[in-house]
């Protein structure tokens, strides 16, 4: 019962050390030293006010958002249509819920996450292979294609989390055009891929660490959907790894963070790169995350999916074997989220 109040009922209770299973363990070094290999690089940010200029300048866009998806598999967009108002409200639904009564939070706690509900939970990967316990409390809840209900989602969030959902959706269908062009595609064919069916909302609570060095908010991982739209607060952490170093997601007012999926890189055939990253416990301040992960219909499904005709030639063979994406995911939990990319296993 007690990992039902989360790693916020644990700090609530002022433990002064973090537990030996949250430590992450001592043979994945580049985890247990963030600051030696950390690089003052920065991921491209890419303004969309120009999409809908004219034509050049939206082909100009299109042009940062290959290099960016290729060179980098993450970028910022900076005015991408969504509300800073909208933005505002979903950080502050997701903190209310948060630090709600945890009699409230317990009454929506479930280890199922393909329910088409809203989930809260804590600490998943302590039921998995995974090697160490993240420092992180979350919900999710499918909120495309079949939202729950209003009555269904917590008060203290609801409104925030479909006025959200909404715009990221829309967004989402702008994403997936630019994304065809810059593959040479035409504009829906990636929605014809049915790559933005479903959209999984994620709203990570990350507490204030005692031993921010022994432990991880998220461990190292690349995220199993096409793409990625991630609203984080303006506390940081958040790290991707490019060219063996970690680079900061520095965040950027205003601004959200996209980035390539595992389904991505396969059916692009590795040109669009799925990135590992992670984010760091902190020692003082509450951190608070939203992502949004685009994807197929719910699991299981059975679409298979493989490199895209259109896009191999004698010199581009396929990389990958084509696979469901229910099979995908079975093994994408195996290592828990620690392991590297799932997607050499499929090559
Ligand atoms: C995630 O990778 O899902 C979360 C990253 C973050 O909290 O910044
Ligand atoms: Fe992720």
């Amino acid at each position: 019962d007690e990992t039902k109040e989360g790693v916020k009922g644990l700090v609530d209770a002022k433990i002064t050390e973090v537990p030996r299973i949250f430590h992450i363990p001592q043979d994945s070094l580049t985890d247990t030293k963030p600051s030696v290999s950390v690089s003052n690089l920065e991921i491209p940010t890419i303004d969309f006010a120009s999409v809908h200029v004219d034509t050049a300048s939206r082909e100009a866009v299109v042009e940062r958002v290959r290099y960016a998806a290729e060179k980098w598999g993450f970028f910022q967009v900076i005015n991408h249509g969504v509300p800073l108002k909208v933005l505002e409200e979903i950080k502050d639904g997701g903190l209310r819920f948060h630090e709600d009564d945890p009699e409230v939070k317990k009454s929506f706690f479930s280890r199922d996450f393909n329910k088409n509900k809203f989930v809260y939970n804590s600490n998943f990967d302590l039921y998995s292979a995974s090697p160490s316990v993240n420092w992180r409390d979350a919900f999710s809840c499918y909120m495309a294609p079949d939202p729950p209900s209003p009555e269904e989602l917590p008060v203290t969030c609801r409104d925030a989390m479909i006025e959200y959902s909404k715009h990221v959706m829309s967004l989402g269908g702008l994403l997936f055009e630019l994304l065809s062009k810059a593959l040479g595609l035409r504009p829906e064919f990636l929605k014809s891929m049915d790559c933005l069916k479903t959209m999984l909302m994620i709203c990570n609570y990350y507490p204030p660490c005692p031993q921010p060095d022994l432990t991880l908010g998220i461990s190292k991982h690349s995220d199993n959907s096409f793409l990625t739209v991630l609203l984080q607060d303006n506390i940081g952490g958040l790290q991707i790894l490019h060219q063996d170093s970690w680079v900061d997601v520095s965040p950027l007012p205003g601004a959200l963070v996209i980035n390539i999926g595992d389904f991505l890189q396969l059916i692009t055939n590795d040109k669009f790169v799925s990135v590992e990253h992670r984010a760091l416990a902190n020692r003082e301040k509450i951190r608070i995350s939203i992502a949004s992960f685009f994807s197929s219909s719910a699991l299981p499904n059975s679409t298979v999916y493989g490199p895209i005709n259109e896009l191999l030639s004698e010199e581009n063979p396929p990389k990958y074997r084509d696979l469901t994406l229910t099979e995908y995911t079975m093994g994408y939990f195996e290592n828990g989220l620690g392991g590297a990319s799932h997607l050499s296993n499929f090559r």
